[in-house]
Order: C-alpha cells, then sequence, then structure tokens
C-alpha cells in the first residue's frame, strides 16, 4: 500500500489485537484479552447507544456461565436469573418439562437478554480501561497475511486513522467488513435454507415462567422471556410474509391458538419482522492473521438458543490462543483455533437443526408432509420418556456435550517467530 500525502499525515497507533466489532464476540475477546494482559483496541461502527438497544438473544448456556466464571468476569457482567434448567414442550396444549440438568456441578445456565450482556461486557471493559472507539466508519484490513497487519478507519470527526497489530478479531457479524476482506476462494460457505419463517415479535407483555416452544398442526410458535416485563414470541410463518401482513389482532390470536393458552395476555407490541431460518458456516475460520469470531463465522437457526453462546465459545478459544502465543509462544491454539471452534459449530448447528425440524414438523405438516411428521413426534415421544434422550438433551443444552480437544492433538508446536501462524 503506497503512502499518500493524507495517509502520511494520519494519526496512528499499534496494539496487539484490533477488534472488529462491539457485540457479544468482540466484548468478550476485549475482554478477556484484557484479562490477560494483553492489548487490544475494539472498533465499532454504531454508537454505544445503538449497541445497547439490540435485542437479540435470551440465554447464557451453562457453559458459557462457566467460561466467564473461570475468567473471573461472572460477577461484573452476568445478571439475570439462574435458570430452573427447565423448558416447556407444548404439543397440541399438552404440557412436558424438559430439563437441562445434565449432573454436572457448578454454576447453570442464565436467562439473561442479549443486549443487557452487552451493556454489561461494555461497562466493564471501560470501567477497566479498555480502548473501545464507536462510531468507527470506513473501516478496511491490510496485510492480513504478513506479521503486522494494518486496519484502517474514520473517526467520527472524520479523520483517518491507522492501527498495526498482531492479530485481527474479526467479530462483526454476518454483514461485516472482516469475512468481507477474505480473497475468494480461501473460504468455503456451508448453508442451509429451511425454507420456514418466523414472525419474530417482541412486545410489553408478561413473560413465561419458562422457555415455551409449541408445536401445533396451525404451525410453530414460542414464548420467551426478554426481562420482567417483556416478551419475544416467534410465529411460524411463509418465508416470503410480510411483517405488515401481521397485525396486533393477527398476531395474539395466533399465538393463543398455537400455544393453547385462549387467556395469554398481550401488551403493546415494540418490533417485529420477518426473518428466514437459515443457518451458514464459513470454513475456515481463519486468514493469516485475521480470525473470525461469532457470527462472522456462523449463523445458527435460533432453537437451542446457541447463536450467542457459539460467539462465546469463539472469543475464549481466541482470547487463550493469543495468549499462549504472546506470553507462552505457543501458537498451538491458533493453529487449531479454526478446526476447534468448527467442532462445535457444527456440533450446535446439528443441535440446532435437529431441534427445528423436530418443532415444526411435528407440528404443521403441510411443509414436510406426514412421514417427516411421523418421524418428529417419535423424536418428541423419545424425548419425553427417555432417561438417555433427557440426558442428551440436556448436555447439548447446557453446551458441555463433549470434552474441549486435548491440546496434545492440536497440531505442530510453535512455528518459527514471524511468520504468520497458518490453521492446522
Ligand atoms: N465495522 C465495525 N463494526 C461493525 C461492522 C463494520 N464494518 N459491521 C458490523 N459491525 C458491528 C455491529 O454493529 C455489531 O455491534 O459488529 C457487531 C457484531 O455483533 P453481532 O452481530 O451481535 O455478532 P456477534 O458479536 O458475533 O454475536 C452473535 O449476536 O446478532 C446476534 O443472533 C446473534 O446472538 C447472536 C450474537
Amino acid at each position: 500500500m503506497t503512502e499518500g500525502p493524507e495517509e502520511l499525515r494520519e494519526p496512528s497507533d499499534s496494539t496487539t489485537v484490533v477488534v472488529i466489532g462491539a457485540g457479544p464476540a468482540g466484548l468478550t475477546v476485549a475482554s478477556l484479552l484484557r484479562r490477560s494482559g494483553i492489548d487490544c483496541v475494539i472498533l465499532e461502527r454504531l454508537t454505544r447507544g445503538r449497541v445497547a438497544q439490540r435485542q437479540r438473544a435470551g440465554i447464557v448456556e451453562t457453559r458459557a456461565v462457566r467460561m466467564f466464571d473461570s475468567w473471573g468476569l461472572a460477577e461484573q457482567v452476568l445478571g439475570g436469573a439462574p435458570s430452573d434448567g427447565l423448558m416447556e414442550f407444548r404439543v397440541d396444549g399438552e404440557s412436558h418439562l424438559v430439563s437441562d440438568d445434565d449432573g454436572s456441578e457448578g454454576p447453570r445456565a442464565r436467562l439473561y437478554p442479549q443486549q443487557v450482556l452487552v451493556q454489561k461486557l461494555t461497562a466493564t471493559y471501560l470501567a477497566d480501561g479498555g480502548d473501545l472507539r464507536f462510531e468507527a466508519a470506513d473501516i478496511s484490513l491490510h496485510d492480513l497475511a504478513g506479521d503486522r497487519p494494518t486496519v484502517r478507519y474514520r473517526t467520527a470527526d472524520g479523520t483517518l486513522r491507522t492501527i498495526t497489530c498482531a492479530f485481527v478479531a474479526g467479530c462483526d457479524g454476518d454483514h461485516g467488513i472482516s469475512r468481507a476482506t477474505i480473497p475468494d476462494g480461501v473460504l468455503t460457505a456451508h448453508a442451509f435454507d429451511h425454507g420456514i419463517g418466523w414472525l419474530t415479535v417482541l412486545a410489553d407483555a408478561p413473560p413465561p415462567a419458562r422457555p415455551l416452544l409449541a408445536v401445533s398442526p396451525h404451525g410453530f410458535a414460542a414464548h420467551f422471556a426478554r426481562g420482567p416485563h417483556t416478551s419475544r414470541y416467534y410465529l411460524q410463518c411463509p418465508p416470503e410474509a410480510r411483517p405488515g401482513a401481521w397485525p396486533d389482532n393477527r398476531v395474539w390470536e395466533a399465538l393463543r391458538t398455537r400455544l393453547a393458552d385462549p387467556a395469554l395476555v398481550p401488551g403493546p407490541i415494540t418490533d417485529r419482522e420477518v426473518f428466514r431460518l437459515r443457518s451458514v458456516v464459513h470454513e475456515p475460520m481463519q486468514y493469516g492473521r485475521l480470525f473470525l469470531v461469532g457470527d462472522a463465522a456462523h449463523i445458527v437457526s435460533p432453537l437451542g438458543g446457541k447463536g450467542m453462546n457459539l460467539a462465546l465459545h469463539d472469543a475464549d478459544l481466541f482470547a487463550r490462543a493469543v495468549r499462549d502465543s504472546v506470553h507462552g509462544h505457543d501458537d498451538t491454539g491458533l493453529h487449531a483455533y479454526s478446526r476447534r471452534c468448527l467442532r462445535r459449530v457444527w456440533n450446535d448447528q446439528e443441535f440446532s437443526h435437529w431441534l427445528t425440524r423436530t418443532l415444526h414438523d411435528a407440528g404443521d405438516d403441510t411443509h414436510s408432509g406426514p412421514f417427516q411428521r411421523g418421524l418428529a413426534r417419535a423424536r418428541l415421544d423419545r424425548l419425553f420418556t427417555s432417561r438417555n434422550a433427557a440426558r442428551t438433551f440436556a448436555e447439548l443444552m447446557t453446551g458441555l456435550d463433549f470434552v474441549p480437544d486435548v491440546e496434545a492433538h492440536d497440531g505442530p508446536g510453535p512455528v518459527a517467530r514471524g511468520s504468520a501462524p497458518a490453521g492446522d
């Protein structure tokens, strides 16, 4: 990149890791790096207020709670009510409680709105002296395959700035700049479209006692808490449906029918949108010194609550890998990052896929047909009656279903200093 006169004047600084994006992935990466004494800068394109109000996921799984606990961050960043571990499956109006009790000891999952986690991570990181730059525009990444990548961006007042670093954490979600910077042909995208739409509704209405998933011949519906007085609802709909085709009365009527709850208490609807249930995994999750974290690398359908928790898992592996490289000159974790993350990504994709197909096929079979409906009903029957099936489900819900890779199996040892650690 030849330096023009403007570039020569632009203010520049350097750090160890530049984190692109201040969502759950970026804030967790930066918080864990700071706990490891590693210098980093977060660049976020939105304002702090906009980031803080984005309502998305609502559960921090047991594994993630224990991850924050192991880093000494649980007290500062985790609030919310410890979950009683029970989830209600309501099939044709019949209630079945399913537990996430996997028999393990230690802190349990938290029903906890994502935006509150983001707010607490932000406050903790800034209070700890963390460098978080909001309204960073026109971010571009350079020399990712070299030893010292460069990140350029424009500040809110229009100043062009440059940061050189050792690593870039692409935590900018599914539509960010990080993955888009990787040259064609490097990544492979594995995508699946369920052919199902969800109308998602946010309302100031009483939350359920516990997460509620409803199977009905009229289509799938769900009801989750998003705070003491706020509820998130999902209604299966045609993927091409428009939110405007779902006025309030139609929403509440469909929810009462599908949740088999004629007394469901409504409330002012504050947000409604339709999205397609789709999943995608980009492999590998690395290019040179750019490491993709969270939604920047993978999207999973929301059932099972794995989207945010996969982001937290990636963040933990990345932070530990950088810590081992910087402090211990051991690049094993960097080499193994993509493979280790993808092992859990595919595991959680399979679980979310299983849950999505089961809960939709078991209800309105116009989409998948009566044979798939029979299979789905059998899967539910097994879940409700077999102790082993319930235990497997519980382990998948907690995220403690398999032992992480043993480091010794992870590829070569420390690389010669100065070369970009290639993933194995
Ligand atoms: N430059 C800087 N910041 C960016 C850019 C960019 N070009 N593009 C996106 N961002 C920011 C977004 O504004 C957002 O704050 O990156 C952040 C990405 O956050 P998320 O999309 O929340 O992704 P992630 O941190 O991986 O968390 C995944 O968030 O969207 C939910 O359902 C998803 O629960 C899952 C979780």
